[in-house]
């Protein structure tokens, strides 16, 4: 009844953002990600007969207010099962939270992976990736490693994440911290309040289903140049829609601005370097494993060493 996961963030190059479905987490556009090694998150479950509520600490310690999304996650478990047992949920996050770097992929994928072997579950990947959605739209695409597409699909079964490439080739990011506090918006608040108000958002869901079929015929020919261009401009796209929102969104700071910059120096030189920007102020530079250190190099004449985290792509959730 025991169990410990790890599972590592992902960065979508291909952004999901709006929900047609908010109870069950299915987004209005496909998305497609690259799983991360450095960034990730263990989680341990134990379910007992020897508690009457559902305990949950982050970091080692007691989080009450996240308790209640874990427990109504729990109990998608259970319910399954049909069974009311509560559970031990502790959790140790290896990526700054809530700064717009996917801590809720890696933290919904590993409480799925670490509830299903502790519940006697044992889900399949597929279905695992259904649960996690529920989660954190996000989490469905950190079940599986390299290169992963999420599949809008249409109902709770259809919605889920596959693997498209291992991504065990000339791939990785730079990843520069430029704050790492809480977000200012939530990503669901934010995506609720695009699909509602903002007049580009059509435009958004239309372009993003174009810019998979594009990135997934470049990632075949292993094009780096051309992911890159896709998904620096899906990302725009992204951003631009939010702008548009009323209040508007956004999560642009100088500091991004400036990151953006040294990124589009670096390809005057000839270094295949590409932004992309979530729900937060950080940036992630997507680029040739082997010209990482010198896009580092680089940011190193603005940017602290500890907020420059070069990283390789990451393997698929593990039992630990
Ligand atoms: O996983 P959520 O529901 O917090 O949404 C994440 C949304 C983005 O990170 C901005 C894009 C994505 O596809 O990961």
């Amino acid at each position: 009844m025991k169990a410990k996961a790890r599972a590592h963030a992902n960065i979508a190059l291909i952004k999901y953002w709006g929900k047609e479905d908010e109870e069950l987490s299915i987004p209005n556009n496909s998305s497609l990600s690259l799983t991360l090694e450095a960034f990730y998150t263990e989680t341990e479950v134990e379910f007992s007969e020897l508690i009457s509520e559902d305990e949950f600490y982050l970091d080692n310690r007691k989080d009450d207010i996240t308790l209640l999304k874990v427990s109504k996650f729990l109990d998608l478990f259970r319910d399954r099962l049909n069974i009311k047992t509560r559970a031990i949920v502790k959790s140790i996050n290896y990526v700054p939270t809530a700064a717009g770097l996917a801590s809720s992929a890696s933290a919904f994928a590993a409480l799925a992976a670490a509830a299903n072997k502790a519940s006697g579950l044992n889900l399949n990947d597929k279905a695992l990736s259904t649960f996690a959605r529920k989660g954190s739209g996000s989490a469905t695409r950190s079940i599986y490693g390299g290169i992963v597409e999420w599949q809008k699909g249409d109902s709770d079964q259809t919605s889920y994440a596959i693997e498209i490439d291992d991504a065990n080739w000339d791939i990785g990011m730079v990843v520069v911290l430029v704050n790492s506090n809480e977000k200012k918006i939530s990503s669901t608040k934010a995506m609720k309040q695009t699909v509602l108000t903002s007049p580009y958002y059509p435009s958004w869901v239309k372009d993003s289903e174009k810019d998979l079929i594009d990135i997934k015929a470049a990632i075949k020919d292993r094009d780096i140049r051309k992911i890159g261009e896709i998904s620096e401009r899906n990302a725009l796209k992204m951003h631009a829609t939010m702008l548009a929102a009323k209040p508007p969104i956004m999560y642009f700071e100088p500091n991004s601005i400036l990151v953006i910059q040294i990124v589009q120096q670096l390809r005057e030189k000839g270094i295949a370097a590409y932004f992309t920007m979530d729900a937060g102020p950080n940036v992630k530079i997507l680029c040739k494993l082997s010209d990482a250190n010198t896009i580092k190099e680089d940011l190193l004449k603005s940017f602290d060493k500890k907020d420059i985290i070069v990283t390789k792509v990451g393997p698929k959730v593990q039992i630990i």
